[in-house]
C-alpha cells in the first residue's frame, strides 16, 4: 500500500468536501509528491476527429481540479489528460453546505456543488502556468445569476483558448437551474452558433484547439437525436463527453444519502451513461470523437466505454473511493486486457 492509499484511506473518515479541500492542499504544497510515469507506448491513442494526442486514454473528469490548482501533481499519477473546471466567468460560491456526499454502500457519490469556482482571472493564469505539462482541458459554464449564459461560455472560450490543449463546454450539471435547457434543440443552435463564432475568430490566431460538448445522461431517444442534428451541423466541433452525473435514483441504491438532491456520479452510473454514449455513437458514426466517462472503475469498465463508441475515458468518483492510485491499477488492467486479446492499440480493442 503506498503512502497516497494511506492518505485516501484516512481521507474518507472526513466529510467528503473537507477530504477534497485537504486533498487539493496537499498535492498544491507538493507533501504529496506523484511519480510522473511514463506511459507503455500501446497506452498511447490519437482522437481520430480532432487529432489530439494522449499518452493514454484515462483523463480527470472535470470537477476535482475546479480552479486549475493541480494540473501538474494530477497529470504526476499517470492520467492521460487532466479536465479543470467547470471554470465560470465571474467567483461564485456554489450551493450551500453540505453539498457533496459519499454513497460508500454504493461506490456512488452525490454532489451539489453548484459550479463553485474561483472565476476565470485566477483559472487563466493558472493554466498558462501549467501549459507544457501535458494534456490540459478548460471546461467553461455559466454563471448562475447571468442574465445572458451564452455570453459567459463565449467569454470562457475566449479567456481560456490559447492556455489549453482541448474545451468543453458544460451545459449539462444539474446543479445550475435551466443550465441543461442548453441541450434543447433550439437554444442548443444559439449557443453552438455564438459559441462556433467566438472558436473561429480564435482559431483564427491560436489553431488546433478541439471543442467539445458535455451532455447529460438523463437524454431520451428525441433528445439525443436532437442533439445528434444539431451538432452534426458544426464543423468545427471536435465532439462529445458523454456523460454528466445524472439526476435519476436507480432503485438498487442502499446508502441511507441516497435522496440528497443534486447529481449522482459513480458505479451506478456506469450502465445508463453507456448505453447513452452507444446510442451517440451509432448516431455520429465517426463523425465526431467521443470522449466516455460515468461509473468506470476497473479495466473492464473501460473496455465497455471503448466498445460503446469512446476513443478516451474519464473519471472522478471511483479516485474518491481508492484515491489516485487507481490511475496505475486500470492502466495495467487495460494492458492485461490487450495482451489477452492479442492486439497492440488501445484502437484495436474495439474491432
Ligand atoms: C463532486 C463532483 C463535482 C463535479 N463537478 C463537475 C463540473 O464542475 N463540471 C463538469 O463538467 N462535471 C462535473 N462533475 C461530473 C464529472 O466530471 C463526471 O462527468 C461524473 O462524475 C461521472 O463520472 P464518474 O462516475 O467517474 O464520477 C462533477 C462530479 C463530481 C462527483
Amino acid at each position: 500500500m503506498s503512502l497516497f492509499d494511506v492518505a485516501a484511506a484516512a481521507m474518507r473518515m472526513l466529510p467528503a468536501e473537507t477530504a477534497h479541500r485537504l486533498t487539493i492542499d496537499a498535492l498544491k504544497t507538493g507533501i504529496a509528491r506523484p511519480e510522473y510515469p511514463i506511459d507503455d507506448p500501446r497506452l498511447a491513442v490519437t482522437l481520430k476527429r480532432s487529432g489530439l494526442k494522449l499518452p493514454n486514454p484515462i483523463g480527470l473528469a472535470a470537477g476535482f481540479d475546479k480552479n486549475a490548482e493541480v494540473i501538474g501533481p494530477m497529470l504526476g499519477f499517470g492520467f492521460g489528460f487532466v479536465e479543470c473546471g467547470t471554470v465560470t466567468p465571474r467567483a461564485q460560491t456554489g450551493s450551500p453546505r453540505p453539498r457533496l456526499f459519499r454513497l460508500s454502500e454504493d461506490r456512488a457519490v452525490i454532489n451539489r456543488m453548484g459550479f463553485n469556482n474561483e472565476g476565470l482571472g485566477p483559472y487563466v493564469r493558472r493554466l498558462a502556468a501549467a501549459r507544457n505539462l501535458g494534456v490540459i482541458g478548460a471546461n467553461v459554464g455559466a454563471n448562475k445569476d447571468s442574465k445572458d449564459r451564452i455570453a459567459d461560455y463565449v467569454a470562457g472560450v475566449k479567456a481560456v483558448w490559447p492556455h489549453c490543449t482541448y474545451l468543453t463546454i458544460n451545459v449539462s450539471s444539474p446543479n445550475t437551474p435551466g443550465l441543461r435547457g442548453l441541450q434543447d434543440r433550439g437554444a442548443l443552435e444559439e449557443l453552438l452558433g455564438r459559441v462556433g463564432e467566438a472558436a473561429k475568430e480564435m482559431d483564427a490566431a491560436v489553431k488546433n484547439r478541439p471543442v467539445f460538448l458535455k451532455v447529460a445522461p438523463d437524454l431520451d431517444d428525441g433528445a439525443i437525436a436532437d442533439i445528434t442534428d444539431v451538432v452534426g451541423a458544426q464543423t468545427w466541433l471536435s465532439g462529445l463527453i458523454v456523460s454528466n452525473t445524472t439526476i435519476d435514483r436507480p432503485d438498487f441504491l442502499t446508502s441511507p444519502l441516497k435522496s440528497q438532491s443534486g447529481g449522482l456520479s459513480g458505479a451506478p452510473l456506469m450502465e445508463k451513461s453507456t448505453r447513452v454514449l452507444a446510442a451517440f455513437s451509432s448516431e455520429l458514426k465517426d463523425t465526431v470523437d467521443l470522449i466516455g466517462v460515468g461509473g468506470i472503475a476497473t479495466g473492464a469498465d473501460i473496455l465497455a466505454k471503448l466498445r460503446a463508441g469512446a476513443q478516451a475515458v474519464q473519471l472522478y468518483s471511483a479516485m474518491v473511493y481508492e484515491g489516485p492510485g487507481i490511475v496505475a491499477r486500470l492502466k495495467s488492467e487495460l494492458i492485461e486486457i490487450m495482451t489477452a486479446s492479442g492486439v497492440v492499440r488501445i484502437a484495436d480493442l474495439t474491432d
